[in-house]
């Protein structure tokens, strides 16, 4: 099967997760005790590993294989062929275009943030009742707060281009569907985008906000 089909599929897949775990994240600002409680269920499953493990391959094969189409694409194209340009108009095209071409540097970005966040609150794992203790340690240090804004941003970044792009992979970017198609992907980079952008800010104000309030 084309690599470009993998991509999309892997990189569909890694949205499904991102979406569950904003979900899964979000609670901690919304209602402390149940975000522990759901992290607590959840490190108790027996199918958690097998998860992890098929998540951690899905985020090694996505940026390797697509690592390898750019550099083959290049090649393909030549020097002398310059920056693909996209002829749409619109309000949203600037910015399409410019998460187009920063593609390869939103995906670094987010691989740099993800080996520290898996080493800040996934590789010591925190006790039953602490998850928001580590969330909050995670986001104590400002350049490690403005790492998470970043890959919030990158990922709505990221997203922008590779939503439209894995559809289009996958066939399904018929002329019929494509505006709405367009429009829900677009949607969903913000969503996740800002979604994971804001939540860092979020947790920490509330948790000052809190403070004040106990004194
Ligand atoms: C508001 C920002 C975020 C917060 C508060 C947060 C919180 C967490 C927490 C608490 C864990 C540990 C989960 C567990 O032990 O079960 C975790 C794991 C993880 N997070 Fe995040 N996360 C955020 C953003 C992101 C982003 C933007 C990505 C991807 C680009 C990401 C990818 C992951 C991955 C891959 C894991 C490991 C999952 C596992 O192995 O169970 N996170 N995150």
């Amino acid at each position: 099967m084309i690599p470009g089909f993998w991509i999309a599929v892997s990189g569909l897949a890694l949205v499904l997760f991102l979406m569950l775990h904003l979900g899964g994240v979000t609670l901690a600002l919304v209602d402390a005790a149940a975000f522990e409680s759901y992290a607590a269920a959840l490190h108790q499953q027996v199918w958690l590993p097998w998860l992890e493990a098929a998540l951690a391959g899905t985020a090694l094969i996505h940026p390797f294989l697509s690592l390898r189409r750019t550099v083959a694409n290049r090649q393909a194209r030549g020097p002398a062929a310059g920056p693909l340009r996209s002829r749409r108009q619109g309000p949203w095209e600037p910015l399409a275009a410019l998460a187009a071409r920063a593609i390869p540097w939103s995906g670094a970005l987010m691989l740099l943030f993800l080996i520290l966040h898996i080493a800040q609150l996934r590789w010591d794992r925190p006790p039953a009742g602490m998850e928001l203790t580590a969330v909050l340690a995670a986001l104590r240090a400002p350049w490690s707060l403005a790492l998470y804004v970043a890959a919030g941003a990158s990922l709505g970044l990221h997203l922008l281009h590779g939503g439209e792009s894995a559809v289009r992979r996958l066939g399904l970017l018929a002329p019929a569907t494509a505006t709405s198609l367009r429009q829900a992907g677009r949607g969903l980079a913000l969503l996740l985008g800002g979604g994971f952008a804001l939540l860092p800010v979020a947790l920490v104000l509330a948790a000052r906000a809190a403070a004040d309030v106990g004194g």
